[in-house]
This record gives structure tokens, C-alpha cells and sequence, in this order.
């Protein structure tokens, strides 16, 4: 199956950080080639166009990008976003955990699966690293919501012998349900897996091993989990591991730093964490949305870089406040500003895509439209609403990109192509 789209097209697949000018592709009047879902060729049209003479070429308007990346989110939490009043661990209390609890029933994680993922592909998200609940059968309502849409969603039952009564599991069953859930999933469609320890205060020793021990046993899952993301999490950290390094070391002395791993958030990390970090290949799922709304404070992003730490971007909803990845790239170049740091829009960019995929393991199959690669990709529309037309007509690429990020969402998005295939508007929309 061969198709053809024609149109504005950029992608950042290197980072311009290290790359500079040349990490940017940009086709002013481009072809993207897909065949089978892969993208065969990407280039200016009149290159390529005899290449296409006798396939029907569709016209994209808008600029084409690669689809957005979610390094962290929690699709059991959409509907306990915006829940108003406190920090992270008294937020969890009163807000997240009664949402978690109620996954426990099959039909309901099916039906909140289904919302979460037509609402990423309304956002222009085509792959996302994604928590689940405790319960076995949300990773399966997931992944079975993922399948029916052709999704790159990685996932995995969430590790917590130490929460609250009705959402809590115990080192041996949540290792069991793990094995179980990987055997299950292992080689269908572009599923993968993560091992899922929630935060180092919800699991005991015991299952801190068992998480390593799943990792160390699984080589091509990934470890997900939450890393330095407000004080009060930190100091119990500190009060409960009194002789680890730091809070990175907690999780480093149970075999769970290294290049598969990601770490949501990394607000507050010192020079010797981010220093292992860079050594190991571990990435972080920058959250900026999420540490506004909760108070937990401004990533520093100019200090991961310089530590040659890996960053992708993560929307963290229900902390985060949008799932829209172009927002939430807004309010890092607002945190960055904050920092006296200037993020630029074709690095922003980058992060959102390819920086995202090499953190998840993926840089080779999605995030840069590159030949050989998972055909995922968005069209945006820069005059989508009356204050971004009369902000973007007739300007240059990079401010068009700049107010896109500042004053986009999901209205920015006409479409998203999944493997070569619109998904959304769904056919008939
Ligand atoms: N730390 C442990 N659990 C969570 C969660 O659900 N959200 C956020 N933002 N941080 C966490
Ligand atoms: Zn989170």
C-alpha cells in the first residue's frame, strides 16, 4: 500500500543543541512517500515527484510534522484533571488515588482507555509512555485501545505494595502480574512494555527488588517511574533511605538506573544524580504543566543539557493541566524563561519528537520522518484560530513554530496520520 502526501513539511531529528541549523529539516514544498506505514522517502517534491507519476498525491495544508511524543502521562487520571487545592502527596490522597481505585473494574478502564487515546490522536499524540493503574486489567484495557488504533503505546502495571488499601499489591503478585502481562503483550502490534514502580515511597524493598529483577530479566522493557518532583516526596525519601546518595541512588541500589530508564520530573536533582544519570543513558520526562499546577517547581533545563542528560516531554496529566503537547511546550519556554534560559522552537520541537523517542528506546523507529521510519505524523494548522491567523500569515518558519507552541492545542491540529493512515478526525468528520 503506497501513499503520497504533499505539503510544507519539518521535522528536528537531531538536536539542534548539538547538531545546530543542520539538525532541521525543512521541505517548503515536500513529499512524504509511505509505503506499508513506513515512510519510504521524505524530500522536496520536485525531487521525488518522479517517484509518485502514477500515484495519487494528497495535498496536506498546514505544516507536516512527526507526531508528538508523551514521555509521561496517566491516562487513569483524565478524569481528575484540574482537581483544585494542594501538593503532589496530598493531591494523591484526596484527588488521584480514589480515581486510581475504580480501575479495578475492567469496564470502566476500557471505557477511559478509548477516551484517553482518541484525545491523544486529537492532540496530535501518536506514541506515549503511559501509567496505567495497579490493576492488571488496565494495562490490558490499554493495550487492547492501543491495538485497535495502531498505536506506539509503551505501558505496564503499576508497582505499589505500599499504597492505600484498595489500590495496593504485594512484591510477589505485582512481579507475577508483570510476567504475566509481558508474556501476554510481547510482539503485538507496536506495543511495549515498562516496569512501573509509582515512586520509591509505594513500594517496599521487596518490590524495589522485584522491579530490578523484572528489568534485569526483560531486555527490551523499559523502567518508568517518578524521580525528585517536590520537597516534602524528597524528604521522605531521604527520612526512609538513610543511606543512599540521594533519591536517584534509591533507585540506582535496586538495579533501576540505566539507559531504558525514564524518570518523570527531575526538578530537584544534584550534580552527582544528573552526573549517573548522563553515565547510565537514563532519560527524563520533563512535565512542565504538572510541576506549575502542583507547585513543584521549574526543571532546569540548560543544567540536564549540561550534563548531557536525554530529555523528552511529558504532559503528566492529571498533574499536567493540558494533553496537548504544543502547549506544554509553551510553558517549558516559559519555565525556561524563568531560569534566564531561551528555549528555542525547532529544539522545543525536537524534544517533543525525536528527543522523546530516543529516551523511550525509539529513535530508530519514529520521531524524525527519516526513510525506515514508523510514517506518525501531524498536520498543524497555523491559522487554526483568528488570533494565531493573524499571527502567523505571511511569517517566517520559526515564528510560525514559536506561535504555534504559545497559542496552540489541539485546534492546531487538523490532522493526525497514524502508520501512513488518518485517525483523526476520524473518516466522516
Ligand atoms: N508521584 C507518585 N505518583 C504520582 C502521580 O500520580 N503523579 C505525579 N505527578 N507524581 C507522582
Ligand atoms: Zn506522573
Amino acid at each position: 500500500m503506497i501513499r503520497a502526501f504533499r505539503g510544507e513539511i519539518l521535522a528536528v531529528p537531531r538536536d539542534p543543541l548539538r547538531d545546530g541549523p543542520e539538525a532541521i529539516v525543512h521541505h517548503a514544498d515536500g513529499l512524504l512517500l509511505v509505503e506499508d506505514g513506513i515512510v519510504a522517502a521524505c524530500g522536496p517534491f520536485a525531487d521525488l515527484a518522479d517517484r509518485v507519476a502514477r500515484t495519487a498525491v494528497t495535498p496536506l495544508a498546514g505544516l507536516i510534522v512527526p507526531g508528538f511524543v508523551d514521555t509521561h502521562v496517566h491516562y487513569p487520571q483524565v478524569g481528575a484533571i484540574a482537581a483544585h487545592g494542594g501538593q503532589l502527596l496530598d493531591w494523591l490522597d484526596r484527588h488521584i488515588f480514589p480515581a486510581e481505585t475504580a480501575f479495578a473494574d475492567r469496564a470502566h478502564a476500557d471505557a477511559a482507555a478509548a477516551f484517553f487515546l482518541d484525545r491523544l490522536l486529537d492532540h496530535g499524540t501518536t506514541t506515549a509512555l503511559v501509567f496505567p493503574t495497579v490493576h492488571e486489567g488496565s494495562v490490558d484495557a490499554l493495550f487492547d485501545a492501543a491495538l485497535a488504533r495502531g498505536m506506539r503505546i509503551v505501558s505496564g502495571k503499576v508497582l505499589m505494595d505500599l499504597g492505600p488499601p484498595g489500590l495496593r499489591d504485594t512484591a510477589s503478585g505485582g512481579r507475577a502480574e508483570s510476567e504475566a502481562l509481558i508474556a501476554r503483550w510481547r510482539g503485538r502490534g507496536r506495543i511495549g512494555y515498562a516496569v512501573t514502580p509509582r515512586f520509591a515511597l509505594t513500594s517496599t524493598d521487596a518490590q524495589l527488588e522485584a522491579a530490578g529483577a523484572l528489568l534485569a530479566a526483560h531486555p527490551q522493557a523499559l523502567l518508568h517511574t517518578h524521580l525528585a518532583e517536590n520537597h516534602a516526596e524528597i524528604a521522605a525519601v531521604a527520612r526512609r533511605f538513610t543511606t543512599a546518595a540521594d533519591y536517584l541512588d534509591v533507585y540506582d541500589r535496586f538495579g533501576l538506573v540505566g539507559p531504558r530508564s525514564v524518570f518523570a520530573h527531575c526538578v530537584h536533582l544534584g550534580d552527582r544524580a544528573l552526573g549517573r544519570m548522563a553515565q547510565a543513558g537514563a532519560g527524563i520526562a520533563c512535565c512542565p504543566t504538572s510541576n506549575l499546577f502542583l507547585g513543584s517547581g521549574l526543571f532546569d533545563l540548560a543544567r540536564a543539557d549540561s550534563f548531557g542528560v536525554g530529555v523528552g516531554i511529558g504532559s503528566d496529566v492529571g498533574a499536567g493541566t493540558t494533553l496537548s503537547i504544543l502547549g506544554t511546550l509553551g510553558e517549558l519556554y516559559k519555565v525556561c524563561q524563568l531560569r534566564g534560559q531561551n528555549l528555542d522552537p525547532f529544539r522545543a520541537l525536537h524534544l517533543a519528537t525525536a528527543g522523546g523517542a530516543a529516551i523511550l528506546g525509539l529513535a530508530d523507529r519514529i520521531g524524525g520522518l527519516l526513510a525506515g521510519q514508523e510514517a506518525d505524523f501531524v498536520v498543524l494548522d497555523p491559522a487554526a484560530t483568528p488570533l494565531l491567523a493573524r499571527r502567523t500569515a505571511g511569517r517566517p518558519l520559526a515564528e510560525r513554530l514559536f506561535a504555534l507552541q504559545i497559542l496552540g492545542d489541539d485546534r492546531a491540529v487538523a490532522a493526525t496520520y497514524v502508520a501512513g493512515e488518518r485517525v483523526a478526525p476520524p473518516a466522516g468528520a
